[in-house]
């Protein structure tokens, strides 16, 4: 069986760069986190169970209409109401337009006069219909508009599908390559073989419990940390050994050729 140590200085250059680049997709997947689901805080249980289940005292457009978004905030979506900033009185008012709508029950009764909001192309409709970039999401009618209206409801079912494949793409990729680099590594044994086995079941964990959370609640929530604890830290372990034998066979090349 071949080396990564022993192997030629390209090789062993192409391993450490891209155990690099997966280190750094690790840090950038935990402020990605911190970020979107935690608020600026490591995501908390409840934070995880609220993403995927709701939350029986808020609705999802309170969330996304919160006034403290900033205005960096992907899901920062007051900012598309209308007005040209988050003080415009525009968007001061059509906000309070909504979300009155919504905590009156989102009665079918009170849509038209609400509608444009949703569909205008100036305001929410320039991205949430057919051919708009969250067309996942589509807001043009009353149904539509429903389950993001109404108090404890999951995440839309659209977006998760998007991304739950999207996101099992790229574990599948990560996972694969770096449990192919790590049978050249020194690392042997079974703590090799469990590696390997975390990394692919870990992501497997992960993404199929988002659906099962967003179902049934708890506790699925902690099967998508534990899951995504799983093949955060099994592919992080693979790319430090990876990186280890490559640099270390530089060292080893180089103190031959100084003999
Ligand atoms: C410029 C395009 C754009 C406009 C305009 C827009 N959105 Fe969005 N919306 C997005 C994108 C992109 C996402 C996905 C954000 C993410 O989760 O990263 C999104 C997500 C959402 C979500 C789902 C959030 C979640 O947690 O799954 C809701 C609800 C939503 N938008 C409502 C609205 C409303 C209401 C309006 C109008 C006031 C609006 N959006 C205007 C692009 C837009």
């Amino acid at each position: 069986m071949p080396r990564l140590i022993d192997a030629p200085g390209g090789l062993r250059l192409a391993a450490a760069c891209f155990a690099c680049l997966v280190l750094a997709f690790a840090l950038l997947a935990q402020a990605n986190l911190w970020y979107m689901v935690g608020a600026g805080k490591p995501p908390s249980p409840r934070a995880v169970l609220l993403k995927y289940h709701g939350d029986p005292d808020t609705t999802l457009l309170h969330d996304v209409l919160d006034a403290r978004r900033p205005i960096e905030d992907p899901r920062n979506m007051s900012q598309f109401l209308g007005g040209s900033s988050m003080e415009d009185p525009v968007t001061i008012e059509r906000r309070k337009q909504v979300l009155d709508w919504v905590e009156a029950g989102a009665p079918e009764s009170g849509w038209e006069a609400i509608a444009p909001i949703f569909t205008e192309i100036q305001s929410c409709g320039a991205c949430h219909a057919p051919g708009g970039e969250q067309a996942s999401l589509p807001l043009t009618t009353y149904e539509e508009v429903l389950p993001i209206a109404r108090y404890g409801s999951p995440t839309p079912l659209g977006p998760l599908l998007i991304s739950a494949h999207n996101h099992l793409f790229g574990f599948a990729v990560a996972a694969v390559l770096l449990s192919v680099g790590l049978c050249f590594t020194r690392v042997r044994g079974p703590f090799r073989g469990l590696l390997i086995l975390a990394a692919s079941g870990g992501a497997a964990l992960d993404v199929g419990s988002w659906f099962l959370t967003r179902q049934w609640g708890e506790p699925f929530h902690l099967l998508v940390m534990a899951g995504g604890g799983l093949f955060g830290v099994s592919t992080g372990i693979m790319a430090l050994a990876i990186l280890r034998d490559a640099l270390a066979g530089g060292v080893q090349a180089e103190s031959d050729a100084a003999a």
